[in-house]
């Protein structure tokens, strides 16, 4: 009889610890602003092989393309109250809710590729991290490098400040895109990421900003036609967790969840070097036009730096915050 007990008794465990086993594989709902071929695809795709393997298959992810979730700024709402597991999006459609992450939206202050990986992969990365699980309850947890965010219309090259007069130009709801491009003397249209390429075809805008890996994945050559390479912004699109989700997690998974951020930052670093320059001429041969802003885009800089940077030095944290972000990448102090 106490045999049978035991038996019964082990199996009973073992039983309880595989079902407790099978109710924590996860399978995580990753909503994702841009389309296939984006570079925001490649960072979840990159998470996605990097997770089901440290977990052996026990989790796994699955990406809703092209804003099928609601557009970026809804989706941060959404992991802030655990209705939604991840995000991947544009930084400056976090800044909204965590206004410290403008300092990497200010125009003007990273300058490359490299630039982008020390400060996000650096303490400022980490600080700004927090501050986005304080302030709006969700926690970056990979960083997609989209490369900088060039000027598209559908009207005439522009290679100067003045050739913008008379275009209507799409900016994210964002205070300091929007700023950016009063400086350079037009007042643009905010506009949800989710509704911009229906606002260009219908010609609600004329024109937009995006790296040339969004402009392909979201076949933008399909309403727009020229193309200026101006690099006020180097785009950068955080994968984002819910707090609340993250706190769920054992140990152990967080642990793996953190992993597969870094093997996904790795993925779309990768992705850019390997593609970007190959994108571009795929645009060209879409028939786009591209042209450089002349003078070294001297006046574009002048401008959008002398009016837009000290307007936002309290949202960031203080002028000492851009400090520290310009001494991290070798640049003097303003
Ligand atoms: C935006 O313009 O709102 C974003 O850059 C869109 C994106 O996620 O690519």
């Amino acid at each position: 009889f106490l045999k049978r007990v035991c038996t019964t008794t082990a199996a009973i465990s073992i039983t309880a610890m595989l079902v407790a086993g099978a109710a924590q594989a996860k399978n995580f709902k990753i909503a994702v602003g841009d389309s296939g071929g984006s570079s925001q695809e490649a960072t979840g795709l990159g998470f996605k092989s990097a997770l089901e393997e440290l977990s052996g298959g026990k989790h796994t992810a699955t990406l809703f393309l092209n804003g099928q979730l609601g557009s970026e700024q809804d989706t941060v709402n959404d992991a802030a109250i655990g209705t939604l597991d991840m995000s991947l999006l544009a930084i400056n459609n976090i800044t909204p809710f965590s206004p410290t992450v403008g300092v990497f939206t200010l125009p003007y202050v990273i300058l490359s590729l490299e630039d982008a990986e020390k400060l996000t992969q650096g303490p400022i990365g980490q600080e700004l991290t927090e501050n986005t699980i304080n302030d709006a309850g969700v926690r970056i947890i990979a960083w997609t490098y989209t490369g900088f965010r060039v000027l598209t219309n559908s009207k005439k090259p522009v290679k100067s400040v003045a050739d913008l007069e008379g275009l209507v130009i799409r900016v994210p709801k964002n205070e300091i895109m929007i700023d950016t491009y009063k400086s350079w003397g037009i007042s643009p249209t905010p506009m949800a990421w989710s509704e911009t390429f229906a606002g260009l075809q219908t010609k609600v805008v004329d024109g937009q900003d995006n790296p040339y890996t969004t402009i392909n994945a979201m076949k933008f050559y399909e309403v727009q036609k020229y193309v200026t390479n101006i690099r006020y912004i180097f785009s950068i699109e955080p994968l984002i967790i819910s707090e609340q989700v993250f706190q769920e997690l054992s140990a152990e998974d967080q642990e793996i969840i953190l992993t597969a951020g870094k093997a996904a930052t790795q993925a779309s670093a990768d992705f850019l070097r390997e593609k970007e320059a190959e994108i571009k001429e795929i645009l060209i041969e879409k028939g786009m036009e591209i042209v450089d802003p002349e003078n070294g885009e001297a006046e574009f800089i002048e401008l959008a730096t002398t009016a837009v940077w000290p307007k936002f030095y309290e949202s960031i944290g203080g002028v000492e915050k851009l400090n520290a972000v310009l001494a991290e990448i070798g640049r003097d102090p303003v």
